[in-house]
């Protein structure tokens, strides 16, 4: 800190410049969470949060709730308080037709009980999304929130505010947010369809002539202040991207060991699990995310509160305060209206990134919704308009085990067909052996099973107390069930694989492209599509039958001219003279890549002494840890592995073996290079080969490791990395320059 200048004109006081900051953090953060339009980068947000930080430390008596700072804090609670609603908090009936027709039986019970002949025109309603989270009331105590509440029975629920205030979402003071900037998820159809209703927004006075300091926020921005109290209400709910990274991370502590972990069923479960999570610390972790719809106590009009006329007013003023509203919200006149959006969100469900389990129908005015009332607890104005569920109960029939292009072993639970989420399912994953053990599906089991978006279909859980069958309990094959190779699984790792790489049948397309890559054995012209229809017409079945292709065998396929044929034919034999380093490369062994290719090639010279190398022996080679060197040793194992090796051979394939002579010294061993950017004159392969000809190492990005950046036209961020820390950047022709240098 310098020495203060006492002549210096004063900064701003730490109050003026704690609230200064507060005020801009809580803005940025709802740009970011709420409309989804960042205004500055990240790092100049974490420099204004540490500012604050820094402040608030060296000023406790300045602390305050509010503050950006102290979203995730307190301590783990016993037991969560009761809350009583001064509003209660509804439910809304459901229409059981699920089809579009639903929607008409609302609008003909709305239409009857207002006494509406048929001559009469429309009811306007609002359409909202059904969201699938749980239900939320949020008190604001003069524009603070002071109090966040499940809702229980509706009368009486739980106080969840330490766990809400972790949402980001969720203003933890009322900011004007007037005119968000289209394209975010807030702006759309909410804001296209505002129309003419100025919601939130003051008429200009003309004639009041205030000095703008004096205005409050608010007003400076045109925007209708909040009342003194407001409940806000909506949906608590975790994004299905945030789910599935959730339970991967869930995942992963359980492969570590971890005992008191699980994954989650469903979003709806995790979010509600994070909600009522008695230690604010784990309920930070779980992101959720927050739709508001309506409201529940607010300050009444004759005593300053707001009036609406209509929901959607309604909407659009609490957006206007910083509050989530879907973009799907909108207006709809009548029953058609009413369809047409259950039958477009029917269509785009799958899309959205969050679980709906329907659409919401109400009567856009306020007075015709009061005119209405509710039979019980559940408003005549409303309803919830589903689609078919996303979960059913079947039966396991089988539990098979699939073997995907990589060779990862998956179990499948064969179902006895069921109509879930839109389609009917007869397959569901069971992810892999942990996980099917952990869930304890069992041949014969009654089980939940879940089809969600455009997931694949997971079996959620197993119905213990329906349990008949006695069948034992699922355990992984040892050996692949398409090619009988071993399954290993490594350490660590969740999934078991086929180690029969170049023979299994299941890894055919892969094992093919891989082996016929231009940085591996190279066969011109034989990419994706190609492989895809040979391996499909079932003319290539293992490598070595590349090597047996005529021409009236690739004639026959789709779309192949005989000049392309030929073209295939001459690359096929062009790449039988081949290194031993790309064909080892080539053979696609797991962990074993261009750069230990070479090692290994460097090392034995020739490939049956690789073959044959104990593990000890490989790990001699540099480069070559235990991992590499059991993977190795697997691979060659498998008999039919050395089989299609051998095969290759008497196909005319071959290099020459032998150690390198002791070659002069060269001039780049040691060094590390990064190649970024397009070169004049070489091409990145190009480059690569004959830095790693002169003894030097490419490397894919740049680290305090690099001796030098090659840089080319439109390099990019390598490029700034390098003027970062310092490392020397050449062009290509300072490249041909060190190539050229004499060892030293
Ligand atoms: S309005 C008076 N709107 O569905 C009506 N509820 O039974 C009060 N929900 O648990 C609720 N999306 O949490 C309303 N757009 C939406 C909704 C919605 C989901 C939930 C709500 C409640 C249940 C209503």
């Amino acid at each position: 800190m310098a020495t203060p200048d006492l002549f210096a004109s004063p900064g701003p006081s730490p109050a003026d410049r704690i609230s200064e900051l507060r005020t801009e953090l809580h803005q940025h953060a709802h740009r970011y969470y709420v409309l989804d339009e960042p205004s500055i980068p990240d790092a100049d947000y974490d420099r204004l949060f540490q500012e604050l930080q820094a402040l608030e430390a060296a000023h406790p008596e300045l602390s305050s709730p509010d503050s950006p700072t102290v979203r995730v804090g307190g301590k783990p609670l016993d037991q969560f308080a009761s809350v009583r609603h001064a509003v209660p908090m509804l439910s809304i009936r459901t229409e059981t037709d699920t089809e579009a027709t639903g929607a008409h039986n609302f609008d003909s019970r709305v239409r009857k009980e207002l006494g509406l002949a048929e001559s009469d025109p429309p009811v306007e309603y609002v359409a909202e999304l059904k969201f699938d989270g749980l239900a939320m009331s949020l008190r604001y105590e003069n524009g603070l929130l002071v109090q966040a509440a499940t809702r229980g029975d509706g009368e009486v629920g739980e106080d969840v505010t330490q766990n809400i205030r972790t949402i980001r979402q969720i203003p933890l003071r009322l900011l004007p947010h007037p005119n968000p900037l289209p394209g975010g998820e807030v702006a759309g159809r909410v804001e296209a369809n505002a129309g003419g209703e100025v919601a939130g927004r003051r008429e200009a006075n003309a004639e009041e002539v205030t000095p703008t300091s004096s205005l409050s926020p608010w007003e400076r921005a045109g925007v209708r202040a909040p009342p003194a109290v407001l409940e806000v209400r909506g949906e608590v709910y975790m994004r299905r991207d945030d789910f599935e990274s959730l339970n991967e991370k869930q995942r992963e502590k359980i492969a570590q060991g971890a005992k008191n972990e699980k994954t989650f069923v469903n979003p709806r479960n995790a979010a509600a699990g994070a909600v009522r999570q008695l230690d604010p610390g784990i309920a930070a972790q779980r992101p959720l995310s927050f739709f508001t719809y309506g409201v529940g106590e607010v300050t009444p009009q004759e005593e300053g509160g707001p009036q609406f006329e209509t929901h959607f007013q309604l909407l659009l003023t609490l957006k206007s305060w910083g509050f989530p509203v879907a973009a799907y919200t909108q207006t709809a006149q009548g029953a058609p209206e009413l369809i047409a959006f259950h039958e477009k969100i029917a269509r785009e469900r799958d899309q959205l990134p969050y679980d709906i389990d329907g659409v919401v129908y109400k009567v856009n005015s306020l007075a015709l919704q009061k005119k209405l009332g509710f039979v019980t607890r559940e408003p005549r104005w409303a309803v919830a308009h589903k689609y078919p569920a996303q979960e059913q109960i079947t039966t396991v029939l089988a539990i098979d085990v699939q073997v995907g292009r990589t060779g990862k072993l998956t179990p499948v639970a064969k179902l006895a067909p069921v109509f879930v989420g839109g389609v009917t399912v007869t397959n569901a994953t069971l992810h892999n052996e942990d996980e099917a053990r952990r869930k304890d599906v069992r041949v014969g089991d009654t089980v939940i099973v879940r089809r969600a978006g455009d997931v694949i279909p997971e079996v959620v859980s197993v119905l213990a107390d329906k349990r008949v069958t006695d069948a034992p309990q699922f355990t992984m094959p040892r050996s692949c069930p398409v090619c009988g190779s071993d399954a290993v699984r490594e350490e660590g790792e969740a999934d078991y694989r086929c180690t029969g790489g170049l023979f299994c049948g299941a890894q055919r397309k892969e094992a093919i492209l891989h082996y016929a890559h231009r940085r591996a054995v190279e066969v011109d012209g034989l990419g994706d599509k190609l492989v895809e229809q040979m391996v499909d017409a079932n003319i290539i079945r293992t490598l070595p039958d590349l090597y047996k292709l005529g021409l009236t065998a690739l004639a026959g396929l789709e779309r192949m001219a005989d000049k392309s044929a030929q073209n295939l034919l001459q690359a096929l034999e062009k790449s039988k003279s081949t290194t031993l380093p790309r064909f080892l490369f080539g053979l696609g062994i797991r962990h074993v890549g261009e750069a230990t290719a070479k090692e290994l090639a460097r090392h034995f010279g020739k490939l049956d002494a690789i073959m044959d190398a104990s593990e000890e022996q490989l790990l001699e080679v540099s480069d070559v840890g235990p991992i590499v060197a059991t993977s190795l040793r697997t691979f060659f194992d498998q008999p039919h592995n050395r089989e299609v090796v051998e095969q290759l051979r008497a196909c005319g394939v071959s290099w020459v073996e032998g150690k390198p002579a002791a070659r002069a010294p060269q001039p780049l061993s040691g060094k590390t290079f990064v190649i970024t950017g397009t070169l004049p004159t070489l091409s990145r392969d190009e480059a690569k080969d004959k830095v790693e000809a002169a003894g030097g190492k490419v490397a894919g990005s740049v680290s305090r490791k690099t001796d030098y950046v090659v840089a080319g036209t439109e390099a990019g961020s390598k490029l700034t990395k390098a003027q970062e820390l310092g490392i020397a950047v050449i062009d290509e022709t300072g490249l041909l320059l060190l190539l050229e240098a004499p060892a030293g």
